[in-house]
C-alpha cells in the first residue's frame, strides 16, 4: 500500500481541516479548487461511518455519497456497448422506464476490428455523452481482456488478442468517455480470459506472460488514458481473488502504475473480509444484496466493506489510514464525475447513430472476395438472403452488456431498403437457432417461432436459391448460452445448428454464394473454398443492418481487419491440456487451477511461431480496391531509436482505407520470443492513385521483453527485423536492423 501517500493524506487532513474560501464556500464544494484540496477538505469533515459508507454498494448500481455534506452518490452502469436500462433499486428486474432505450453501439470486438484510434475516441465520446445524459457517473467498460482462447464467451466484449492493438484503442475510448465527466471503469482486471467457472478458477501466470500479454492494455488505460476506475475480475490470480489481489491491485496498479482512481469489485466478486480491507479494493459492488449468494431484502450492511469493516476499524484490525485512502479515492471519483464540472450529455442523437453506423461499418472485415462483392444484382433480379442472423435482433442478450435499444436495424431490413425498387430481396430462414426474443425482461418484439422442420427449411432455401442471382447467407453465432455470451464459453469453434452443411448445400446450387458470418469470436469456415466472398460482421448495435448493407452494396469500402486469428480448428491453438483450459482440480486446493503454460504464445504469436496455417490471419482484411506498399526503409534515430518509412498507394479503382501494420521480430533473443509482434499500425484513407508516406518510430520499448528476474523490460543488443504489411501474414517488406 502507498504508505507515503497515506501519511501525506493524514497530515494535510489535519492542517486543512474544514477550510473555507473567502466566499464562504467550503473548499470541497468549490469546483475551482484543486482536486486534492477538495478531497482532503471533505475527508476532514467526515465521520468514520460516512467514510465506510462510500466503500460499498447502496443499491444494485449505486454507491453512497455523503448526504450530510451534500456530496452526491455514484451511479454505475453497464457498459460497454451502450447505457443499460434501469433496474429496480434492489433487484435485477427492469424498472420499466419508458425513456431508457439507448443507442446501441457496436460490440467492442467490432470497434477493435476498425483498427482506428479516431473511431475509438468517437465511440468513447458518444457513449460518454449517453452516460452523462442518463446521469451515470461510472461506465462499466471498456473490457480489454486478451483473447487467449476463441471459446471465451465474452470475446465480443473485448478488443482482440493483441496487447498493442488493445492498448492503442483503449486509450482514446477512455479519454472520450471521461471528457464527459463520466469515469471509464476498465475491466476485468486481470487474466480473466474465460467464463467457465469464472468465479472459482485461479489463473496461474508467470510474470513475463503477465507483463507482456495481459497487463499492457490496462497499463495504457491507466497511464495514457488516465482511467478513473478499474474493475477487479471474478477469478483468482495466482491463488488470490482479483477483487482484492494484493499483487495486482496494490503492487502493480496503485504502486507501479500510480493509479489514483477507484478499484471497484465485479458484482459479487469480493470474497474475503480482511483482504477486501487490505488489498486495494475501494468500492464493493454486489450481484445480490449480500454480495454473493442472494438475499430477499436490503442487506448492503452485510457487505464485506460495510458493517464488518466498521467492526474491524473499531477493534483495531483495520487502520484509519487505509480507510482514508479508500475514501479519498471514492471522493476523487465523485469530484471528477457526479460533483465535477457540469456536463449534460445527449441521448440517442442523430450523431450517435451516425457514429454507431460508421464504427460498425468500418469494423466489418472482408475476408475473401473473387469480385462478387460489392453486390451487383441486375435490375429486377433476385437476391436470396438465407439465415437467421439476417433477421434476428442481436442487441438484446449476452449478459451484462444486454441493452434496450431505441431501435435496431436488421441486415434483412437494411438490404430491402438498399435494393428497394431495383431488385427483389427474399428471405429464407434456413435453420432455427435461438428463438428467444427476451433477455432480462428486455423484449425485442420479434416473433422467432418456426413451424417448419429442419428438412423443410433446407428444401425451401434450396428451391428459392435456384433462380436467385446471388445467395447471401447471413448466419453465425448469437448471444445464447454457449455462444457469444457472458457466463458460458463455447465448446468448439464449429458453427452451430448444422450451418456448415446448409452453406455447402446452398453453395452447390447458388449462382453466386456470399457468406456473412455474424459473431463476436472466431469460427471455423470449412466451406470457404466454395464461397465467392466471405464477410466477417459483428454485433453492430442499433445500426448493424445498415452498416452491413453499406459494405455489401459498396456504399462503404470495407477496411476492417481481424483483431484475432481465425484458425482452421480449435485443435490448432495453443491450449492443449485441461491444465491450460478450462482448468483442473488439484488435491488440497479449494479452487480450480489453470496454468498459462503457453506463456506469451497466444493468438498469432502461437500460430506464426509454430508455423501452423490459419484460415485467416490476425490483421487480415480486404478492400474493394488494392494497395501496394513500396520504398520501405529504416534509419537509426538517436542512440537506440529507429524510424521506418514506407509508401502506401491505392492502386485500385475506388477510394478506400488500408491499415499498414508493423511487426517486430527479435532475431537473436536469449529467451523464446514470438516470431513477430505488432508494434505499430496506421489506418490510411486514399483516393485511387493516391500515395502517402507512413512513418513508424521504433523505440527500445518496442524491442523489449519482460525479464521477470530483473522485474524490468530488456532490449537485448543484436539483430532485429521490422516487417511491414497489411496483415500478420501479408508482409510487404522485411527490414533488418541492429540494436547496439
Ligand atoms: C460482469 C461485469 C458487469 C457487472 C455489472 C458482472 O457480472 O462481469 O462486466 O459490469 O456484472 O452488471
Amino acid at each position: 500500500m502507498k504508505i507515503k501517500y497515506l501519511l501525506i493524506v493524514t497530515t494535510i487532513v489535519a492542517t486543512l481541516a474544514c477550510t473555507q474560501k473567502n466566499n464562504g464556500i467550503p473548499v470541497y464544494k468549490d469546483l475551482s479548487a484543486p482536486l486534492e484540496e477538495r478531497v482532503l477538505d471533505a475527508l476532514s469533515r467526515m465521520t468514520t461511518e460516512e467514510k465506510v459508507a462510500l466503500t460499498h454498494a447502496q443499491s444494485k448500481f449505486s454507491s453512497a455519497g455523503v448526504p450530510r455534506l451534500g456530496i452526491p452518490e455514484l451511479w454505475h452502469t453497464d457498459g460497454p456497448h451502450g447505457i443499460r436500462p434501469e433496474v429496480l433499486w434492489d433487484e435485477w428486474d427492469q424498472a420499466g422506464w419508458t425513456n431508457d432505450s439507448c443507442t446501441a453501439f457496436p460490440a467492442l470486438v467490432n470497434l477493435a476490428a476498425t483498427w482506428d484510434r479516431e473511431l475509438s475516441l468517437l465511440y468513447g465520446r458518444s457513449i460518454g455523452e449517453e452516460a452523462r445524459y442518463r446521469e451515470k457517473d461510472i461506465l462499466l467498460g471498456p473490457g480489454i481482456n486478451m483473447g487467449r482462447t476463441p471459446l471465451n464467451g465474452r470475446t465480443f466484449e473485448y478488443m482482440g488478442e493483441d496487447p498493442f492493438l488493445a492498448s492503442r484503442l483503449v486509450v482514446p475510448y477512455v479519454k472520450g468517455v471521461q471528457e464527459n465527466g463520466v469515469a471509464a471503469c476498465v475491466k476485468h482486471f486481470a487474466v480473466n480470459n474465460q467464463e467457465v467457472r469464472r468465479t472459482a478458477t485461479s489463473s496461474n501466470v508467470d510474470d513475463r506472460t503477465l507483463y507482456e500479454i495481459y497487463l499492457p492494455a490496462f497499463k495504457a488505460a491507466v497511464q495514457e488514458g488516465g482511467a478513473w476506475a478499474i474493475m477487479g475480475s471474478y477469478n483468482l490470480y495466482n491463488g488470490q481473488f482479483n477483487c482484492h489481489n494484493k499483487k495486482l491491485l496494490c503492487d502493480i496498479l496503485k504502486d507501479e502504475w500510480g493509479f489514483d482512481g477507484v478499484v471497484i469489485s465485479d458484482w459479487g466478486g469480493c470474497r474475503d473480509y480482511d483482504e477486501a480491507v487490505e488489498n486495494g479494493l475501494d468500492i464493493e459492488m454486489g450481484t445480490w444484496t449480500n454480495g454473493l449468494s442472494g438475499a430477499a431484502s436490503d442487506s448492503y450492511a452485510n457487505y464485506h466493506l460495510a458493517q464488518p469493516y466498521l467492526e474491524r476499524l473499531r477493534d483495531g484490525r483495520a487502520t484509519r489510514e487505509v480507510l482514508d485512502d479508500k475514501a479519498a479515492r471514492v471522493l476523487r471519483t465523485i469530484f471528477r464525475t457526479s460533483m465535477g464540472k457540469p456536463h449534460f450529455g445527449s441521448f440517442h442523437s442523430p450523431e450517435h447513430y451516425a457514429a454507431a453506423r460508421r464504427i460498425a461499418a468500418e469494423g466489418i472485415v472482408l475476408l475473401q472476395n473473387d469480385g462478387t462483392l460489392p453486390l451487383r444484382i441486375p435490375e429486377g433480379g433476385k437476391l436470396l438472403v438465407v439465415g437467421e442472423n439476417a433477421y434476428k435482433m442481436m442487441v438484446v442478450g449476452g449478459g451484462s452488456s444486454n441493452l434496450k435499444a431505441q431501435y435496431e436495424i436488421t441486415p434483412l431490413s437494411a438490404l430491402q431498403e438498399a435494393y428497394d425498387g431495383q431488385a427483389q430481396v427474399v428471405w429464407e430462414r434456413g435453420y432455427v437457432g435461438d428463438t428467444t426474443t427476451v433477455y432480462n425482461k428486455v423484449v425485442t418484439g420479434q416473433d422467432l417461432g418456426e413451424s417448419r422442420d429442419e428438412g423443410t427449411l433446407l428444401r425451401d432455401a434450396l428451391v428459392a436459391a435456384k433462380d436467385a442471382d446471388c445467395v447471401l447467407y447471413i448466419g453465425g453465432l448469437n448471444k445464447s448460452d454457449g455462444q457469444d455470451n457472458e457466463g458460458t464459453d463455447r465448446e468448439d469453434i464449429v458453427l452451430p445448428y448444422g450451418q456448415d452443411s446448409l452453406i455447402e448445400a446452398l453453395a452447390a446450387v447458388a449462382k453466386k454464394m456470399v457468406v456473412v458470418n455474424i459473431s463476436g469470436s472466431p469460427v471455423a469456415m470449412p466451406w470457404a473454398p466454395r464461397a465467392n466472398a466471405i464477410v466477417q460482421s459483428w454485433y453492430g448495435g442499433s445500426e448493424s443492418g445498415h452498416a452491413l448493407a453499406d459494405v455489401l452494396t459498396g456504399e462503404v469500402n470495407p477496411s476492417g481487419k481481424l483483431p484475432f486469428t481465425m484458425p482452421f480448428s480449435l485443435a490448432d491453438g495453443p491450449l492443449k491440456t485441461p491444465r491450460q483450459y478450462p482448468g483442473i482440480q488439484e488435491e488440497g486446493q479449494e479452487w480450480w487451477q489453470e496454468y498459462y503454460d503457453e506463456g506469451v504464445f497466444i493468438g498469432y504469436r502461437w500460430y506464426a511461431s509454430k508455423d501452423i496455417p490459419v484460415q485467416f490471419p490476425f490483421g487480415h482484411g480486404l478492400s474493394y480496391t488494392n494497395f501496394s506498399i513500396s520504398n520501405a526503409s529504416i534509419k537509426q534515430r538517436g542512440k537506440d531509436g529507429f524510424q521506418l518509412t514506407a509508401t502506401l498507394t491505392n492502386i485500385g479503382e475506388v477510394a478506400g482505407a488500408e491499415v499498414v501494420q508493423l511487426y517486430i521480430s527479435d532475431r537473436e533473443a536469449s529467451v523464446d520470443r514470438p516470431v513477430k509482434e505488432l508494434k505499430g499500425f496506421e489506418k490510411v484513407f486514399l483516393q485511387p492513385g493516391e500515395s502517402r508516406k507512413v512513418r513508424f518510430t521504433i523505440t527500445r520499448d518496442d524491442l523489449s521483453f519482460f525479464d521477470a528476474d530483473r522485474h524490468g523490460w530488456v532490449a537485448e543488443p543484436g539483430a532485429f527485423q521490422a516487417l511491414v504489411g497489411t496483415s500478420s501474414e501479408d508482409i510487404a517488406a522485411c527490414l533488418d536492423f541492429r540494436l547496439k
